[in-house]
């Protein structure tokens, strides 16, 4: 089994950008977590991280034919982009959003998600724990 995890913009600043909100660990100490309990159940793992709406969009074609799973935090783009959920519907590869808060308690803006109406689950202020029960939830599947 396969699961491709794509993170957006901003997420490669994770335990510089606003601490308080997403916690001191960096992308690489999530890189790490998620690869070690990848491991532990025999899944294969591959990472994709872009500032760029287009290559979020070559990510998750990518998947199409190649990956059982996709596990996405489109962090700023959930709010904004029909062209990542447009991509997500072309692929059909299983999919989970995560996001490390919750942003349904945040400001209003963040409360629309187009993603969300093609993913299997979503989950939500958990913390980098999130991303394990993601793994988690497409392989039970
Ligand atoms: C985020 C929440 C988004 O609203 C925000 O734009 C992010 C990160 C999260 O993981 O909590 O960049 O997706």
């Amino acid at each position: 089994m396969k699961i491709l995890v794509i993170n957006g913009p901003n997420l490669n600043m994770l335990g510089i950008r606003e601490p308080e909100i997403y916690g001191n660990q960096t992308y690489n100490d999530l890189v790490a977590l998620i690869s070690r309990e990848a491991e532990k159940i025999g899944v294969e793992t591959e990472f994709v991280q872009s500032n760029h709406e287009g290559a979020l969009v070559d990510a998750i074609q990518s998947a199409y034919n190649r990956c059982d799973g996709i596990i996405i935090n489109p962090a700023a783009y959930t709010h904004t982009s029909v062209a990542l959920l447009d991509a997500v519907k072309s692929v059909g590869v299983p999919t989970v959003e995560v996001h490390i808060s919750d942003p349904d308690t945040r400001e209003e803006f963040r409360k629309i998600s187009y993603i969300r109406k093609a993913c299997i689950a979503t989950v939500k202020g958990k913390g980098f724990a999130g991303y394990i029960e993601a793994l988690h939830i497409l392989c039970d599947r």
